[in-house]
């Protein structure tokens, strides 16, 4: 039996947004931190969250791992809950970090279509240069340069098809009552895409489960505080006994 830790990306950046986490914990137990389709080095396009939860199962197995404590931040948190639906056996534990089990309103859909239309007529430029608030007013440029340039390295249509299958994923409510593996939910005290009201109404779903709030962090918490966020990863592989990991050391 090997243990993993499967690190799921949010939109529109590729695994390389979990370089912090691959550093600290792959010393420690087999990572698995695969791009999702179309993104970063990955084939095909995520044309459903289904279609990425699948591919994120393959991942596993290539790596050779059983089951896996999977972390999903945002639409990588949205692919997790339907790996929760379709590759359960695969599961040990889950994080859900700034993200939520709720569908998009109709408005919300209308948005991400027309930014997939977009997306495929101009390029990815537009997004690059505005990005969506993904880290808090305070964050560093150097960090926002950072982001800025993951956006730009992906194809436009790949960012396209991820806003699509975005809009038509379905209500993941029901499942978190189903999930009968340590959950831990992360949220940030600045995240205004997806903000921690999100997060405590998952959390109404999942009694007993810990609840984490990251300080001085927007939307991609684990890029903007690091280290407490591979805290609390160490905390939750502790907890799941797949590893005795001690404190941080990074
Ligand atoms: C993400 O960071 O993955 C996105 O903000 C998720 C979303 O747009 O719903």
């Amino acid at each position: 039996m090997t243990n993993g830790l499967l690190l799921l990306h949010g939109f529109p950046l590729d695994s390389r947004s979990w370089d912090p986490q691959v550093a600290s914990l792959s010393p420690l137990l087999t990572v698995v931190a695969p791009d999702m389709p179309g993104f970063g080095k990955a084939a095909g396009l995520m044309t459903s969250v289904d279609v990425a939860a699948d591919a994120a199962a393959d991942a596993l197995r290539a790596a050779g791992v059983d089951r896996a404590i999977v972390c999903g931040l945002s639409m990588g948190g949205y692919v997790a809950l339907a790996m929760w639906r379709r590759h359960r056996a695969l599961i040990a534990g889950i994080v859900l970090a700034n993200t939520k089990s709720t569908p998009d309103d109709e408005p919300g859909k209308e948005r991400r279509r027309q930014l997939a239309t977009r997306l495929r007529a101009e390029g990815n430029g537009f997004l690059a240069a505005s990005p969506p608030p993904l880290l808090s007013e305070a964050a560093p440029a150097g960090l926002w340069d950072g982001v800025k340039a993951d956006i730009a390295r992906q194809a436009p249509a790949a960012i396209a098809a991820a806003a699509e299958a975005m809009a038509d994923r379905p209500d993941s409510t029901p499942d978190l009552a189903t999930i009968d593996v340590p959950v831990m939910l992360i949220t940030s005290e600045h995240d205004t895409l997806i903000p921690a009201a999100e997060t405590w109404a998952m959390a109404k779903h999942l009694p007993g489960e810990r609840v984490a709030v990251i300080k001085d962090a927007g939307h991609l918490s684990n890029l903007e505080q690091p280290q407490a966020f591979n805290q609390l990863l160490r905390e939750h592989l502790v907890r799941g006994r797949f590893a005795d990991v001690g404190p941080a050391q990074d």
